[in-house]
């Protein structure tokens, strides 16, 4: 298969192949054009628009959080896209009427971002990094093995995505908003499972569960100085695996 056309030349001047565009953010169709032919759009009548009572509440109260409503549009369509699974051309109409905004402005934001659905996709979204500290760590692997374990149900979307700022236990992914790393092979068929068990996902490798990102942290005293009472003091129980949880985690 010859390279894609990403444009980067190697020193003799053939095209290199960047392979993590392949399955990355920008793939094709996240620029596709308006239809120009259509009439533009106007602001809904909100008295004349369905919208779910609890979607309209969310917007509303996330309007009111910002002096310029247009303020609350990404969080009000991730509000709509979690009541219609995607940002359909009904959410996206029933948002609008709320926000009294064109649905062409929030369409404008909805094609953008790339943690919007413009298409129909199943529940779950597990967006697999696989940008620089994750590749070298074997992201690519773990993305594949994701997306072979998915294979096996219909509702979980598997996705590539940059850096997730949790470089500290690449290779990682964040599941339904869940980050969750170190990832091995063996990891990617548990979350599945996990997922279509409606159960918590790789528990004992939540980032929110672990104890600190510096695994010895908790163990040895600070280079500053003698160890601070209630500071470097380590916990008392805490085990050898930082990634277990805490006991009195109730989240
Ligand atoms: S490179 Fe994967 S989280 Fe930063």
């Amino acid at each position: 298969m010859s390279a894609p056309n990403t444009g980067a030349r190697g020193f003799d001047g053939t095209p290199l192949e960047v392979r993590r565009f392949e399955h990355g953010s920008r793939v094709p169709g996240w620029d596709r054009a308006a239809d120009l032919t259509k009439d533009p759009e106007s602001v809904r009548d909100l008295a004349t628009t369905p919208v779910p009572s609890e979607l309209r509440a969310t917007i509303e109260r996330a309007m009111a959080k910002y002096p310029d409503r247009r303020s609350a549009a990404l969080p009000a369509l991730m509000a709509a896209q979690q009541v219609h699974g995607w940002c359909s051309p009904e959410a996206v109409v029933q948002v609008a009427a709320v926000m009294r905004l064109t649905p062409a402005y929030l369409d404008a934001l909805a094609t953008f971002y790339d943690m919007f659905h413009n298409e129909p996709v199943g529940r779950h979204d597990v967006y697999v990094c696989t940008n620089i500290s994750c590749s070298l760590r074997g992201a690519d692997e773990i993305y594949d093995a994701m997306r072979e374990a998915a294979d096996r149900v219909s509702e979980v979307n598997v996705i590539g995505f940059e850096c997730l700022g949790a470089c500290d236990i690449a290779p990682m992914a964040s599941v339904d908003g869940t980050y969750v790393g170190p990832l091995t092979v063996e990891d990617t068929r548990t979350i599945v499972d996990d997922l279509a068990a409606g159960r918590e996902v790789l528990e004992a490798k939540q980032l929110k569960r672990r104890k600190a990102a510096d695994t010895l942290a908790a163990a040895q005293p600070t280079s500053a100085g003698p160890p601070m009472e209630g500071v470097d003091a380590p916990d008392e129980g805490a085990g050898p695996d930082p990634v277990q949880p805490k006991e009195t985690d109730t989240e």
